[in-house]
């Protein structure tokens, strides 16, 4: 029986999750910091590292409770290694490389985007060759998979990641960080009713946001100037619209070209009910031979049991780090 150990600590949520070679989740433990970043309205750095610091020794014990087993028992020790920020990713990765040494046990450094994306395999299989949406606060992006553990970004973002411009939005519409599922929730009550630019439609698999993003915020200032009120559910509806609208077209045209059999939808963003409402209908209309995974919520956003899960791909492939692994906060997918 395979058993790994895997550290996430790449932005604001200090994580471990235990998964034995079943896919099976042992433990998942998640702190998450949202509530002291809200006060700052964004992720404060130095304070995030601070709070990992005092928060992953008992998150390691918790999820070694939760598990009933011993270290000694662990097959591999894996943990974020990037992107992320420097300070945070430094925490989680000094806690892995203490253990692996100290047990004896090899070191598995996943990427941040690889566990978005193998968070799928927790809940359904992975098919080849697939099509990958990711879409999180710091990443846009259609990867192509031909095989485990192989990626191609067929497109990315230009500028803002799509995460971003919905915290954006948000922050216009007076609500707190991270604003992504209050827009979700406002969208849901209101109507397409204010016209905003269709981001980047044309024939490349690439995003942007920044104009549609720009194209919000003087919206709201030129309304506030007429005197007017800004409906913030016509406007949140009106965002995803647009938005959403972007990523599915290219999704199912990316899917289409490269003759995929799954589409995989990862990240933060793929919480997002309109997403996954909208991306279900249309390869029910477009292309339903092909399978569409969404993982559920409770894996969609930041946790360890999706880097457990693209940690245990990697074992299988004899993929692992050595001791002198730093962390890359910077470090591309096909890196
Ligand atoms: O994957 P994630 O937890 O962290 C990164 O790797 O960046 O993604 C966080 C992002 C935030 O921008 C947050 O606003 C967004 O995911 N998010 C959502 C929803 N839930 C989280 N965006 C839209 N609708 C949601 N329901
Ligand atoms: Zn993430």
């Amino acid at each position: 029986m395979t058993l790994i150990l895997a550290i996430e600590s790449s932005c604001d949520e200090t994580a471990v999750a235990i998964i034995n070679e079943n896919h099976e989740l042992l433990a998942n433990v998640v702190s998450s910091q949202i509530d002291t970043h809200r006060l700052y309205g964004g992720v404060v750095p130095e304070i995030a590292s601070r709070l990992h610091v005092e928060n992953i020794g008992v998150v390691l014990e918790q999820a070694i409770e939760q598990a009933k087993l011993d270290l000694h028992d662990l097959d591999a020790i894996a943990v974020t290694k990037g992107p992320g920020l420097v300070g945070s990713l430094h925490v989680g990765l000094q806690a892995a490389k203490t253990l692996a040494l100290a047990y004896r046990k090899p070191l598995i450094g996943v990427h941040h985007i690889a566990g978005h994306i193998y968070a799928n395999n927790l809940v359904d299989r992975m098919e080849y060759p697939c099509m990958a949406l990711v879409v999180s606060g710091g990443h846009t992006e259609l990867v192509y998979m031909d095989r485990p553990m192989h990626f191609e970004v067929i497109g990315t973002t230009y500028d803002d990641a799509i995460g971003e411009a919905f915290d954006k939005v948000a922050r216009v519409a007076g609500l707190p960080y991270p604003g992504g599922p209050a827009i979700d929730r406002l969208a849901q009550k209101g109507e397409h009713r204010y016209d905003l630019p269709r981001p980047l439609h044309d024939k490349t698999y690439n995003f942007s946001f920044s104009g549609l993003k720009s194209a919000v915020i003087n919206l709201a200032h030129n309304t506030r100037q007429r005197g007017e009120t800004l409906v913030m559910e016509h406007l949140a509806r009106s965002f995803e619209d647009v938005a959403i609208g972007v990523l599915v077209d290219k999704t199912i045209q990316a899917s289409l070209d490269y003759k995929v059999k799954q589409i995989v939808v990862a990240g933060g963003v793929a919480a997002n009910s309109y997403l996954r409402e909208s991306m279900q209908k249309a390869v029910e209309s477009t292309c339903p031979d092909i399978r569409l995974s969404i993982p559920p919520l409770w894996c969609c956003t930041d946790n360890a049991a999706m880097i457990a899960s693209a940690a245990l791909e990697m074992y299988q492939l004899k993929q692992f780090s050595d001791l002198s692994l730093s962390c890359k906060p910077m470090i591309d997918l096909e890196g």
